[in-house]
């Protein structure tokens, strides 16, 4: 490293122009003509093209550059020119520099490499440009809805991870051993998101979820992060609301503040410039009608959605669409029904192109006759929902409320088929492992 000189980042570099900065980082690739290397170096916030001619460093530096292969770590120095042929813009006339760790086997090249291959050198993977665009565009969702909810006056409020009872059904808990006795890892921050919306008026959980999903699919991890607002004095009209709006702002954040990633995913923006207010609405009903005269349906009335169902909703509408009052039975037990008890009065948002839901709210049940008989009626541990059920027995109040799936809304974002790729580390039936 040149005594003296700025050391700066890759994507600060045109600040610099006509300085001498230095910068850290690895190679992303070299190719090498005679004469000169080209290095792209990769510093975690871009990549940018580093020039080393022979005649400009010491012979030391310029056989270890040209020894040096993909991901070795190394430090360069030299004057940043504006160029509108290098990648970003500029590039960096190496004058000075080290290489800290030369590499010559590092295991992913830019040929093809398997997914599965990919997926158990995760840790390396991260470093790919894709990967590192999902990643920061996940970054900047993450901002966008903490910045929205604190806006709009939400408390965070952080449920527990160990649970005593389920929130989403008991097929999908994962059991742990908490002292000799069974807890579960939680499915969801709901129950505790009540408790804290009678506590604060309008809050939000985010965190881990798990279920021990089964299915392998492009839609489910076991572990995901779930963004649940929870508000008091308030219905599903509001909570429908509240989802759009937040909706349109997390797509107008990453407009915003992730251009480059976006092109490096070769997202086709114009898909997120729509996603506007106001977002269709439909019933159960209406969409079972779309469903039962589509050839590729096999939808059942009176039953949940299936995958391929939620495909062909996804693929209507150019923007998210909320579909509300499915059948009470195929929804969660504290849900409020309908006044004529045939539905819940719940909300779905189903994403575009395809990507299915990745929202699910509802009103609460509360009134508390109603709910215990409910939880009586699901066979679900009474003594466990006890506190539960003091929230309507002190103060109950119309409330309610959603959860947003994290790793989903990225992959539609990014226009990412998988939500495997939305995770730093993927946690999936088949994979536990980096
Ligand atoms: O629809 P879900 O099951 O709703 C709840 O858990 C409610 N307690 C939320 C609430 O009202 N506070 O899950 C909410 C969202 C889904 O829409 C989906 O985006 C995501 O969580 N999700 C998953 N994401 C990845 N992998 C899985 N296995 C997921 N299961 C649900
Ligand atoms: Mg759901």
């Amino acid at each position: 490293m040149t005594a003296g000189s700025t050391v700066t980042t890759v994507e600060r570099l045109g600040e610099h122009v006509g300085q001498t900065v230095t910068l850290r980082g690895w190679i992303y690739n070299r190719t090498s003509k005679g004469k000169l290397h080209f290095v792209r170096l990769r510093d975690g916030t871009g990549i940018a093209q580093c020039v080393v001619f022979k005649g400009g460093v010491s012979e030391e530096l310029f056989e270890a550059v040209g020894a040096a292969g993909q991901e070795s770590s190394l430090v360069l120095t030299g004057e940043v020119k504006a160029d509108a042929r290098a990648p970003g813009g500029f590039e960096l006339g190496v004058s000075d520099g080290r290489v800290l760790q030369a590499v010559q086997d590092y295991p992913i090249t830019p040929k093809e490499h398997g997914t599965d291959f990919l997926l158990s050198r995760r840790h390396l993977w991260l470093r790919s440009k894709r990967q590192w665009a999902i990643l920061r565009i996940r970054d900047a969702i993450i901002t966008a809805i903490r910045g929205f909810f604190d806006e709009r006056g939400f408390v965070c409020i952080d449920s527990p991870i160990f649970t005593p009872a389920a929130c989403e059904g008991t097929s999908t808990l994962f059991e742990v051993d908490y002292f000799g006795d069974t807890a579960f890892l939680t499915q969801s921050g709901q129950l505790y998101a009540e408790a804290s919306a009678m506590a604060f008026g309008k809050v939000y959980t985010f965190g881990p979820t798990f279920r021990a999903e089964k299915s392998k699919t492009r839609r489910h991890l076991t572990e995901f992060w779930m963004i649940e607002p929870e508000m008091a004095f308030a219905d599903l009209a509001d909570v429908m609301d509240l989802a759009e709006d937040m909706i349109c702002h997390i797509v107008q954040q990453v407009l915003e503040r992730r251009k480059p990633e976006l092109e490096v995913l070769e997202r086709d923006s114009s898909k997120l410039e729509c996603i506007q207010k106001p977002f269709p609405r439909m019933t159960y009903a209406a969409a079972g009608e779309i469903l039962a005269a589509h050839p590729d349906s096999k939808f059942v009335a009176g039953e949940d959605f299936g995958a391929p169902d939620e495909t062909i909703l996804s693929e209507l509408h150019d923007r998210p669409v909320m579909i509300t009052n499915y059948p009470a039975e195929v929804k969660s037990f504290y849900m409020k029904r309908s006044e004529d008890g045939a539905t819940a009065l719940c909300v779905d948002m189903i994403a575009p192109e395809g990507v299915g839901e990745i929202i699910g709210g509802s009103q609460r049940e509360d009134d508390y006759e109603t709910l215990l008989a409910r939880i009586e009626a699901q066979d679900l541990p009474r003594e466990h929902f006890e506190w539960y059920l003091d929230l309507r027995r002190y103060g109950s109040v119309p409330h309610a409320g959603y959860g947003l799936g994290l790793e989903r809304t990225v992959g539609w974002i990014c226009g990412v088929e998988h939500v495997r790729e939305t995770s730093p580390f993927p946690r999936m039936m088949t994979r536990i492992e980096p």
